[in-house]
This record gives C-alpha cells, sequence and structure tokens, in this order.
C-alpha cells in the first residue's frame, strides 16, 4: 500500500519505531489518552474494534487500559469480562469520587484490563440533566490517571448524552465505518458532531481518524463508496482498511483477541488490524499518514 506512513521529521512523536513503522513511538508520550470510537451508526465495528485496541495496548504495548462500555448492549463487556476487574460504567456518572485500586503492571499472561461494564441502566442517563452527569463523567476519567495508561471508551450508536460525554471528555476519537450505502452521509454527520464538540465544549478533542471496517476488496460498490470517501475527506481517513473475516467474531465470542487464534484467517486479519493500529496510533502522535490511496 502506498504512503502508508509519512512522519514529518520534528515530530514529538517520530523518534523511535513501532514494528511494521519506519520509526517508534514514544508511547509514553502518549500516555494518558483518552480514546472513543465513537459513530452514531451501529453495526460498524465501534465494540469490535474498541475491544481490539485495548487488547492491543495491553498486549502489544504493555500498556495499562480501562475500558469504558457506555452501551446499554454491552457487547464489549461479555467479550472483556473474563479477565477483566469489573466496575459499572454507570459509576463514572456519579458526583460521588471513585475509589480505585492502584492497578500495577501485570505480567502479560494475565494482562487484564480495569473494565467499567455496560449495562441496561445506562440507558436511563439519557433523561438526565447534561449539566451534571457530563462534568462528572469528566472529572471520573481524569481520576483514573493514576491507574492506567489509556482509556478506551466504547459508545452507543446514536448521537445522544453519552456519546457528547464521550466526546467531550476524550483527547482522540476513532470513527469506525461500514462501506456501504449511506455511509458517506453518515460520515458527515459523525464529523459534524465532532467537529461541533471540539468547537464549544472540548478544544482537545482530535480526530485519530475515519476507519473502514467490514471491507470486501470484491464489491465494486465499496470500492467506489471507499474512492469517494477518500476524494472527500482524505485527511481524515486511515490509510488502511479491515476487510471482514470471520476470524473476527470468532475470536470475540472465544473472548480472545484474534492475534491469539492459531488459524491462517485469523493471521490475515491480524495483520490488517495491527497495521491500521499503528497508523491510528501514528496519527495520534502528530503524524498524519495521508489517505491519498487506500483502494487495495
Ligand atoms: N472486520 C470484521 N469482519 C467480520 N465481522 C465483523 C468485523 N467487524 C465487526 N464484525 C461483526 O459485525 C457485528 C457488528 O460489529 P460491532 O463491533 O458490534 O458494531 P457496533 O459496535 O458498531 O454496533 C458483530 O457481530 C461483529 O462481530
Ligand atoms: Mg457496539
Amino acid at each position: 500500500m502506498p504512503g502508508i506512513c509519512t512522519i514529518r521529521s520534528g515530530d514529538s512523536a517520530s523518534k523511535v519505531g513501532l514494528p511494521g513503522l519506519p520509526h517508534h513511538y514514544r508511547l509514553w508520550e502518549l500516555a494518558l489518552k483518552t480514546v472513543v470510537f465513537s459513530n452514531q451508526k451501529g453495526g460498524v465495528g465501534k465494540s469490535t474494534l474498541a475491544v481490539l485496541f485495548a487488547h492491543w495496548l495491553m498486549d502489544k504495548q504493555g500498556m495499562r487500559v480501562a475500558f469504558v462500555d457506555l452501551d446499554a448492549q454491552a457487547n464489549s463487556t461479555k467479550t472483556l469480562s473474563r479477565t477483566a476487574a469489573e466496575r459499572q460504567a454507570m459509576e463514572l456518572f456519579s458526583d460521588e469520587p471513585l475509589a480505585l485500586p492502584s492497578l500495577a503492571p501485570l505480567p502479560a499472561s494475565e494482562r487484564a484490563c480495569l473494565l467499567f461494564a455496560g449495562g441496561k441502566a445506562l440507558a436511563d442517563l439519557e433523561l438526565m440533566r447534561p449539566e451534571r452527569v457530563i462534568p462528572a463523567f469528566r472529572a471520573q476519567l481524569a481520576r483514573l490517571a493514576p491507574c492506567v495508561d489509556w482509556t478506551v471508551i466504547d459508545t452507543p450508536p446514536a448521537l445522544g448524552l453519552r456519546m457528547s460525554a464521550a466526546l467531550i471528555a476524550a483527547d482522540e476519537v476513532v470513527c469506525p465505518i461500514e462501506l456501504e450505502e449511506y455511509s458517506i452521509d453518515a460520515v458527515t454527520d459523525m464529523l459534524k458532531t465532532v467537529f461541533g464538540v471540539q468547537r464549544r465544549y472540548n478544544p482537545g478533542l482530535h480526530l485519530a481518524g475515519i476507519l473502514a471496517n467490514r471491507f470486501n476488496a470484491r464489491s465494486a460498490r465499496q470500492k467506489s463508496a471507499l474512492h469517494e470517501l477518500v476524494s472527500r475527506y482524505s485527511e481524515f481517513v486511515v490509510p488502511a482498511v479491515i476487510s471482514t473475516r470471520a476470524a473476527i467474531p470468532e475470536a470475540l465470542a472465544a473472548r480472545r483477541p484474534v492475534w491469539s487464534l492459531p488459524k491462517t484467517s485469523a493471521r490475515e486479519a491480524s495483520l490488517e488490524i495491527v497495521k491500521a493500529f499503528e497508523l491510528l496510533l501514528a496519527r495520534m502522535a502528530g503524524a498524519a499518514p495521508g489517505a491519498d490511496e487506500v483502494v487495495p
């Protein structure tokens, strides 16, 4: 894939090399990042990619991670709860300051994140006063700082209070999309939301990238949608695609990251995912690999 990563010399992040990139990133300079996976459309891969990103930070980068599942359906929670020390995401909207155990670095074999579980009670938040619960959420996330290096937030598929709270509290937003009919319209809506929040409430919010998921290179329709996306929003598109791969839901159903499945199809999926995550990290670090050509 041409033009994968152009790192400007002098960038704070362009120092030392992450596997697969020409230079390593100083991950500790990126530490204490809060990343939200967001798109008002359902079924585009928010939960899947948020869970895999959290695993990737823990397994491959040795980071301590808090995972916040803001979806009442709690799909991410189901996938992560086997290994995670569990709290309720609802606690993060309370004025009562969180009491937290310190999360010491764990050996790789016991890698676990601090999970704030999703659940049906979260739906009630949509009826609460935003001016009370949104600042409370932001303050609670700030309290996680001594315990974790990264916070990953999965959001519900709606432009509601929980998505606003996540965007207002976050440093980075990743927007997974599926290249189907109307997906460009959905991207436009999502960008309006992200930049609206950035302008009004959170100037520190950065769009890490739009990430095409469940891509089918044999579909002419998807390829043309990808071309259109890149021609409209080139500067925001991560120059990578994640194909539809059965190994991805299979691994998550087994509550494992896809790179731990010993199968060829899982290895192929892992290569794409790891490449996409490395590019996302590069963009979060201030280097902006262009997406002039992402069509396989
Ligand atoms: N690249 C992929 N290949 C195959 N299946 C995928 C892929 N990404 C997501 N899925 C599946 O698609 C469905 C929707 O994904 P999910 O992450 O739950 O979307 P969202 O959180 O945006 O609603 C899930 O069953 C998930 O396992
Ligand atoms: Mg989801």
